[in-house]
């Protein structure tokens, strides 16, 4: 896989006028563009379709699924028709959820579990209920051993467990990585905790990395989003 396309950009925009104008700019620059909730609620599937119209790069529809098993299943059978390559549910609820996957495995489209959102550190998650000594990392591998025995294609975790994902779950199963703060970004009052350079998350073993702010914010965002990719070139 070359450098760009392991970049994925989180067009985490208000309306489709914003999302088309840094679509023109960054098909060039990103393997594919994340749709989140902020965009999705408001334009509905027609957004993919003024995606597919303006870049051939892959979509990610990062709907963060978290529901009954029954509920999600019809969500994903719905998204099988959307023409995208990548959807998240939720992995804290266990199996029943995740393996309402295997259902649309010859599809095309891939299943990514959320472990744990990379605006949590440790101190929430024991204010949260969880045991005092309990890791993140440990969380995060228990979700990530789960979802792939459940045959999603990968999880989203932060650049902190990276690593030892891929050691307990394998080379082909694919790690996601948020929280990318390059060096020289700077987001005001930024919510994310776990974070990683572009280039540090490669390097540890990451197959894809989200930016949002990093480029969405910046001056020229096609030019922050080519030194992303040159910091992640090998
Ligand atoms: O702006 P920023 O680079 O922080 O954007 C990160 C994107 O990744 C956001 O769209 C957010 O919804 C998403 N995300 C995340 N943490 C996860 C899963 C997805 O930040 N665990």
């Amino acid at each position: 896989m070359n450098s760009k396309d392991r970049l994925i950009f989180a067009l985490d925009v208000p309306d489709k006028k914003e999302a088309q104008r840094l679509v023109k700019l960054l098909h060039d620059s990103v393997g594919c563009f994340k749709v989140g909730l902020q965009l999705f609620v408001q334009e509905g599937p027609d957004i993919l379709k003024l995606i597919k119209d303006h870049s051939t790069a892959d979509i990610f529809l990062d709907l963060k699924l978290h529901d009954i098993p029954a509920t999600v299943r019809g969500a994903l059978k719905s998204a099988e028709k959307l023409g995208v390559r990548y959807i998240t549910i939720h992995s804290m609820e266990g199996e029943a959820i995740l393996e309402t996957s295997k259902e649309i495995k010859d599809s095309g489209l891939e299943v990514l579990a959320v472990t744990l959102l990379t605006s949590m550190d440790e101190e929430q998650l024991h204010a949260l209920g969880f045991e005092k000594d309990t890791k993140i990392c440990d969380v995060v591998l228990d979700r990530a051993l789960r979802a792939k025995q459940s045959g999603c294609s990968g999880i989203i975790c932060s650049g902190e467990e990276i690593a030892q994902v891929k050691q307990k779950c394998g080379k082909h199963f694919k790690v996601v990585v948020p929280g990318i703060r390059p060096e020289w970004s700077q987001i005001s009052s930024d919510d994310q905790s776990r974070i990683s350079t572009p280039r540090k998350a490669i390097k540890e073993g990451a197959d894809l990395i989200v930016v949002g702010r990093p480029i969405r914010d910046a001056e020229t965002p096609e030019e922050a989003a080519r030194k992303i990719v040159s910091e992640i070139d090998p």
